[in-house]
C-alpha cells in the first residue's frame, strides 16, 4: 500500500487550476547534508543559495511565473527591429486598454520605471508619502533627494489584525504630513497595489477615492505601484460590498482611473519573466520620461527589453486579467495559508494575495531583532526541506538615510512567495508540512550576526554566521 493519507468524505465542491500542463522542469533533490553546506556557503543568505539547491523556490514570485502557451507562441512573434517594434505597439494597446493610461513607456522592469519616475518628479528635500514603503521604490525617491513617509493605516503593522484592507491610507495622517510640508514639497503620493512589505494586503476603492479627493484638493498627484494590482482587484471583488459582481478587469480600470500613472513590474501580475513599465496621463511627464528612457534604459519603443519580451507581457496583461486566473492564483495562496493558520503556526492574517508571511517575531520570540529572526528562519527551513523563502524584516528595511542606524520594523517576516501557475497542491503540503516541523523544534534556532553589508538594498547581498 502507497502512503496516501484516508481522507474524510466530502463535504464541499473544489475548485481546479483553469489550466493544464504541458512541460514540466525537473527540480532538484537533495538532502539535508548538502543543504547544510550550501547554506553556510550562501551566507545564511537565501539570496545566496544556488538555485541548484532549492526544491521548492518560493523566494519570490517576480519572473517566476509559468507563461502560457500563447505567450510561448507570441515571443515566436518578436519583431526585434531597434525602433518601432510592432510588439511595441501591441504592448501599448493592451496597456492603455486594461489599465487606461494614455501614455505607455516600456522599462526593462519595474525599478526601471522607479528610477524614471522619481528623477522627473522628485527634487531634493521632497516627501513623498506612501502606503508603506518597498525597497526598490524608496531607494529611488531617496536617491532623488525625496524621503518617504509611511501613510498605512496603524493596522498594516499588526500581524493579528485581520482588517480586510490592511493596505488602506491613513487620511488622517496623510492630511498631516500635507499640512505639515505643503502641498509643493509633495511631488505625488505612492499608492501600491496589494502592499507587499504589509503581506500583500489590499487597499479598497472606497479608501482611494477618499485619498484622491484629498489630493486633488491640493493638486498632488498619485502615483500606482501596479505591481500586483489586479490582486488587490480581486480582494475588492472578494471583500468590498458593491463589487462582488464586477470582473476584476472593470476594477483595476477604475483603480487606475482614480490615479495620474503607474510604475509597473511586469514580472509579477503579468506573467512574465522579465518586463515592466510606466504608464502616464500627463503629457509633459510622459515626454520627459520618454526623453530619458533613452538615457537609462533603451529606445522608447523598447526600454530594455526584446520585442518577443513585450509581446509576452502584452499576452500575460491579458490573461492577468482573466478571473478564473485570478482566482485559482489567490486560492492557491490561500490554500497554503489555510493549512498553516489551522496548524497553528503564526502568520500574517488575512492571507495576502502572492505569499504567505511568517511572523517570525512571535515564532522566535527568544530571538532578539538585532540578530535576525525572520533571516534565521528562513535558513532554518531552507535546511529542513529545500523550500527556499525570503527575509521581510530587519535586513530588508535597512539603514535611516539620516542617521545611518537599522530601522526595526514591527513586522520581521518570512515571505513564501508562491510564483503564478508554477506548483501544485502537493508542492503546498510539502511546503506546509517543512515551516509546521521547523516551528515545531523553533527553540533550536539561534540568531544571526551580519558579518558583510552591501550599501544598497543589503539583503540581497548581505552575508550572516550563527551566534
Ligand atoms: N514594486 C513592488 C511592490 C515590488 O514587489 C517590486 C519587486 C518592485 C516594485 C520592483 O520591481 O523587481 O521588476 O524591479 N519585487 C520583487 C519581490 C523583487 O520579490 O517582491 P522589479
Amino acid at each position: 500500500m502507497t502512503d496516501t493519507a484516508r481522507r474524510p468524505r466530502p463535504t464541499r465542491r473544489s475548485w481546479a487550476e483553469p489550466f493544464r500542463i504541458k512541460m514540466v522542469e525537473k527540480v532538484p533533490v537533495t538532502t539535508r547534508e548538502q543543504r547544510e553546506k550550501a547554506i553556510r556557503e550562501a551566507g545564511y543568505n537565501t539570496f545566496l543559495l544556488r538555485s541548484e539547491d532549492v526544491y521548492i523556490d518560493l523566494l519570490t514570485d517576480s519572473g517566476t511565473s509559468a507563461m502560457s502557451d500563447w505567450q510561448w507562441a507570441g515571443m515566436m512573434l518578436g519583431d526585434e527591429a531597434y525602433a518601432g517594434s510592432r510588439n511595441f505597439y501591441h504592448l501599448e494597446e493592451k496597456v492603455q486598454q486594461y489599465y487606461g493610461y494614455r501614455y505607455v513607456v516600456p522599462t526593462h522592469q519595474g525599478r526601471g520605471a522607479e528610477h524614471l519616475i522619481s528623477r522627473i518628479l522628485i527634487k531634493p528635500g521632497d516627501v513623498i508619502p506612501g502606503n508603506m514603503y518597498f525597497t526598490t521604490t524608496r531607494l529611488h525617491q531617496e536617491l532623488a533627494g525625496g524621503r518617504f513617509v509611511d501613510v498605512i493605516i496603524p493596522d498594516a503593522h499588526e500581524p493579528q489584525n485581520e482588517h480586510p484592507f490592511k493596505g488602506n491610507v491613513d487620511l488622517a495622517k496623510l492630511k498631516s504630513v500635507i499640512e505639515e510640508h505643503g502641498a509643493k514639497r509633495i511631488p505625488y503620493v505612492s499608492i501600491a497595489g496589494t502592499v507587499n512589505m504589509a503581506g500583500g494586503q489590499p487597499f479598497s476603492l472606497e479608501n482611494l477615492r477618499a485619498v484622491r479627493e484629498l489630493t486633488n484638493k491640493h493638486g498632488i498627484r498619485i502615483i500606482l505601484d501596479a505591481t500586483r494590482v489586479v490582486e488587490n482587484a480581486y480582494f475588492i471583488q472578494q471583500r468590498e460590498p458593491g463589487y462582488e459582481h464586477r470582473p476584476v478587469a472593470a476594477i483595476v480600470k477604475e483603480i487606475c482611473s482614480l490615479t495620474d500613472g503607474c510604475t509597473m513590474s511586469a514580472k509579477k501580475d503579468s506573467l512574465v519573466n522579465i518586463g515592466g513599465f510606466l504608464a502616464l496621463n500627463e503629457q509633459d511627464v510622459y515626454e520627459e520620461a520618454r526623453n530619458l528612457v533613452v538615457v537609462f534604459e533603451g529606445l522608447h519603443t523598447y526600454g530594455g527589453m526584446a520585442g518577443r519580451d513585450m509581446e509576452a507581457v502584452a499576452r500575460g496583461i491579458e490573461e492577468s486579467m482573466d478571473d478564473d486566473h485570478i482566482r485559482a492564483r489567490v486560492g492557491q495562496v490561500y490554500y497554503l495559508g489555510n493549512l498553516l493558520r489551522d496548524w497553528g503556526v503564526p502568520i500574517v492574517l488575512p492571507v495576502g494575495g502572492h505569499g504567505v508571511f511568517l511572523d517570525a517575531k512571535a515564532m522566535l520570540p527568544h530571538v532578539e531583532q538585532e540578530h535576525y529572526p525572520a533571516q534565521a528562519l528562513a535558513a532554518a527551513i531552507y535546511v529542513d526541506s529545500g523550500v527556499r523563502s525570503m527575509e521581510r524584516g530587519t535586513v530588508s528595511a535597512g539603514r535611516k538615510k539620516e542617521t545611518g542606524e537599522e530601522y526595526r520594523p514591527k513586522l520581521e517576516l518570512v515571505r513564501l512567495t508562491i510564483p503564478r501557475r508554477v506548483y501544485t497542491q502537493a508542492h503546498m503540503d510539502v511546503v506546509a508540512e517543512s515551516v509546521y516541523f521547523v516551528h515545531q523544534e523553533r527553540e533550536r534556532i539561534r540568531g544571526l550576526k551580519m558579518v558583510y553589508e552591501p550599501r544598497y538594498l543589503r539583503f540581497f547581498q548581505a552575508r550572516f554566521e550563527p551566534l
